[in-house]
């Protein structure tokens, strides 16, 4: 068994592989400034140096969850998608290609559509409980599960075990990972994205979005990622294999501390909010296979 310190340097040397695009630094670095400062010509200039990127950027501000526009230049998208958007967009699909094809220990697809149903959901509540930047909930939801793309790679053939593990013991990957390997992509995650100079409530959602309670200090950004992971995997968008978790959300800690911060949140429907992923479900499947899908079939 593999201890976390014995991964450790693999995770932080991760962007040395060279499938690890070369602005995913400079994007990370993007992602700290606020808004105004950051700079679109340099923005235009990243996404333009790199044509795969700039075409998955041009799809998603084309695609009908973004507005479905007449989109046709980088710059245009830029726009339209906000910059803080594609900010994540492009980090989700730059972290898409470190992981070849042939190495997932379980399905891409399942994995980008849970990131983006999380993203998605994670900036839904946010708007909904009036936090103030919805964007990096949105990041902080598409990135949650950084730690897994991480296993991935640095212990590829036990984590497929933990896939299969969880999945046959219908158990939380969590669990499995616990179990087999010793340690949890939330700590993996969290290593990278600490190395990458992440915002420190993102990397605070990575590490605890399991486990509310052990976070440090109070953390909205943590709640509603928790939060939103659970519904995603309550609704059909976990990791591809049925979970026995019985969840009431009415009673989940992370709930309960937004409900403290925002006691309007009382009056959101819960049933409500998940028909809404429903309804999301179709374009999230369309965006992913459009967006994130493996690189060598597109
Ligand atoms: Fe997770
Ligand atoms: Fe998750």
């Amino acid at each position: 068994m593999k201890t976390l310190d014995d991964i450790r340097p693999a995770i932080t040397s991760l962007e040395s592989i060279p499938a690890v695009p070369a602005i995913v630094q400079p994007l990370a670095a993007m992602l700290q400034l606020p808004v105004e400062r950051v700079n679109v010509d340099q923005v235009v200039e990243l996404v333009s140096c790199d044509s795969s990127i700039a075409a998955q950027c041009l799809r998603m501000a084309n695609s009908p969850l973004f507005g479905r526009r007449n989109v046709e230049t980088v710059r245009s998208a830029i726009v339209t998608l906000g910059l803080k958007r594609v900010q994540s967009l492009l980090l989700g699909c730059c972290l898409n290609r470190i992981v070849p094809v042939n190495k997932w220990a379980s399905s891409a697809t399942h994995f980008w559509r849970h990131s983006l149903g999380c993203a998605l959901v994670s900036r839904k509540l946010a708007t909904l409980i009036g936090y103030a930047e919805p964007e990096k909930a949105y990041l902080a939801g598409l990135l949650h599960d950084l730690g897994v793309l991480v296993n991935t790679l640095a212990c590829a053939e036990e984590y497929a075990r933990c896939f299969e593990e969880a999945r046959a013991q219908r158990v939380s990957l969590e669990a499995a990972e616990r179990r087999l390997l010793g340690f949890t992509h939330c700590e993996s995650g969290s290593i990278l994205a600490e190395h990458w100079k992440f915002p420190n409530d993102v990397v605070a959602a990575i590490a605890f979005h399991h486990h509310v309670a052990n976070a440090m200090c109070a953390n909205a950004l943590v709640d509603l990622v928790h939060l939103s992971d659970l519904l995603c995997r309550l609704r059909d968008l976990g990791y591809g294999f049925y979970e026995a978790i019985g969840v009431d959300l009415a009673r989940d800690q992370a709930w309960l501390n937004l409900l403290k911060h925002c006691p309007q949140l009382a009056t959101v429907d819960l049933a409500r909010l998940t028909l809404d992923i429903d309804g999301a479900m179709d374009e999230i499947v369309a965006v992913v296979d459009a967006v994130f899908r493996p690189e060598s079939s597109g």
